[in-house]
Order: C-alpha cells, then structure tokens, then sequence
C-alpha cells in the first residue's frame, strides 16, 4: 500500500508543476525516501502508462497524455468527497462492472472502476456492451448504500442524471433520458447504465453503477449503427473524456447525498423528467415476449413509470426486465 501512497505522491508533485523539471533529489527529499526508490518507482509509472521524460542533470517532467484517463490525471480534477477518491484503472479488462463483483467487499465505497476498453463489456438484458479502446467512458463505481434493496434502482436514476445533465452542460448538446438507463440524442443511444448488486433481503452488500459512454467512438458495427451513437458523431469533434468524467462524477455524488444523507430523490427525478425522452409520449413496454403499447404519463418519485394503457387503465413499470421503445423506433 505505501509504495501505491508513494506512486500517487509523485505523480501529485509533477502534475502540479507541470511543464517543469523535477530533479530526482528534490524528489527524494520531499518523499523522504532514496533517489534509487524515486527512479525505481518513476520506471513502474512508465509502465503503467504515464508518460514521463527524464533529462541527466535536470530530473523529472510529466508529459500531459491527453487521451488517457489514468488516475494521477482524473484526480487533480476531481471535485468530489468520496466518489472516485479511489481509482482503480486498467488498460484492458472484461468488465468493469464483473471486477468489482469479483472483488466485492475488499473495495472501499466510491472506489471507481475504469478501464480504456473491456473485452466483455456488458449491458442490461444479458446483451454486450461495445467498449473500444480509448474511445469512450467505461467505468463502474462502487457504493455500499444503506438502503432497502428495492430502493437499489433509484442509483440508475441518479446515474442518468448525472450523466445527462454533465454531458448537456460540458458538450452543450440537448441529451434525453430513456427511461430507465439510456442517454440518447437524436433517437440513438450515447450512453447505457447496468446497476447491479449483491444483497440479501433487506440489506444490500453492495451496489455497483456501470456507466458506458459513447465518446469519441467514430464507427459502429451493423448491428448497432442504427441505434447507437457518440458524441464526437454528432458534434463532430473528439471531446476530453477527463473533464466528462470528473463532472459526472461530482453531480453524481451530489445527487447520491441528497438521497442517502437527506432522503431525498426530489433533483434526480426532476432531472429525469425536464429531460425525459419518453414523457408524454406513446411507447411500446417490452417484458420478454409481450409488447404493451401506452402513454407514459408521469416518472413517479420512486423512479417508476406510470401509463396509461391502450385498455385505459393506468400502470406502474418498474425498470426490472423490462425494455422501452418508441412507436416508431428506438426512441
Ligand atoms: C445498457 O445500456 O444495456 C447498459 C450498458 C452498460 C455498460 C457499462 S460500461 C462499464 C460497465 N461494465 C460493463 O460491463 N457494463 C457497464
């Protein structure tokens, strides 16, 4: 753990004098360690990914990687408490979301999960989840709420907002939420949320909210390319995945306190419905084989959808298996 601690210190003090050399004693000085342990553990950071020059009688400089989301690089930026305090990042995995449940309890609350592409990226409904390298935001953050288990989907909710409204205001594009988990813009999915958890009946051990976005992705497969999308597609542009996910990350925590410290869902909820894709509209429920048409007419405080059904009676859906689709497409 403390050559972690040591790691992370060095990466603190270049970060924060970007641009300027560092000499390998002053470095020793300030850690109070060895200059053979600075250099040895500035050979480890290399490998891990960050990029840093070393000059003969200069010392130290760390070179900004632009498109990586390595923690030294997402935790100067971070303006949270406790969500995302803990990075835990990777190259390349299967899931995100599969190695917090494989780690479980040993990861701390907060603790985000982020990997630059997953090989068995997952989605709800037992699909797969496109995760390209470098390309978009695949993370997972792992909370221990104590809440009823039934209260668990309202972390979607919160995710989705999180996420809508971060994107609305860092890209500037009028993003939708697609009741329960999907972000869409221009009637095709940007981003998809998987909440999990392990939990007994009235306890839950553990919640994990995978969120996956389309960022910088450029081509889609067949498969998908009639309903997904990015937002480098729609804007035209390659956008800074750091500052998408450190935002997120802060009004995620906001709106995760409001509800577990205050008890409140109020802001999720009028987040989810001020920018709802499907309020007020007719949609067709899918739960397996069955297809329900009818009019969704209110997101209710417990993060349900209430309709008006075809044989006018009204319905709560809660999220469960259950999939939403346009009447004419997928919004
Ligand atoms: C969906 O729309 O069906 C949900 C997609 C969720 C994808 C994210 S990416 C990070 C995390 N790890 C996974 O395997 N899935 C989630």
């Amino acid at each position: 753990m403390m050559v972690i601690i040591l790691r992370n210190d060095i990466i603190e003090i270049l970060n924060n004098r970007k641009g300027e050399f560092i000499s390998g004693e002053e470095l020793s000085y300030l850690l109070k360690v060895s200059r053979t342990a600075i250099w040895k553990h500035i050979n480890i950071l290399r490998k891990e990914g960050y990029e840093i020059e070393s000059v003969h009688k200069k010392g130290y400089r760390i070179v900004e990687n632009y498109n990586s989301l390595l923690p030294g690089e997402l935790i100067g930026r971070l303006q949270t408490q406790t969500i995302g305090r803990n990075i835990i990042y990777f190259e390349s995995i299967d899931s995100t979301n599969d190695y917090c449940k494989q780690k479980g309890n040993d990861l701390s609350h907060g603790t985000v999960v982020i990997s630059e592409e997953q090989l068995l990226g997952r989605g709800r409904l037992g699909r797969a989840w496109a995760s390209p390298k470098g390309e978009g935001i695949w993370m997972s953050i792992f909370l221990k709420p104590h809440i009823p288990p039934l209260e668990g989907t309202k972390l979607t909710q919160i995710a989705a907002a999180a996420v809508c409204s971060t994107i609305r205001n860092v890209v500037g594009i009028d993003t939708l939420i697609k009741w329960p988990n999907d972000i869409v813009f221009n009637g095709k999915k940007l981003c998809g949320i998987l909440t999990e958890m392990s939990a007994e009946l009235n306890e839950i051990h553990y919640l994990i909210v995978g969120v996956g976005i389309n960022v910088n992705t450029l081509y889609f497969s067949e498969e998908i390319s009639d309903v997904a999308t990015s937002i480098a597609v729609e804007i035209g542009k390659t956008v800074d995945r750091k500052t998408l996910v450190t935002n997120i990350l802060k009004v995620f925590e906001e709106l995760y306190e409001d509800f577990i410290i205050k008890g409140s869902i109020k802001k999720t909820i009028a987040i989810c419905k001020e920018f709802s894709a499907i309020l007020n509209k007719k949609v067709n429920i899918i739960r397996g084989n069955s297809i329900k048409e009818g009019l969704v007419i209110d997101i209710t405080e417990e993060g349900n959808l209430l309709m008006l059904m075809e044989n006018g009676e009204k319905e709560v859906i809660q999220s469960g298996e259950v999939s939403v689709r346009g009447l004419n497409g997928y919004v």
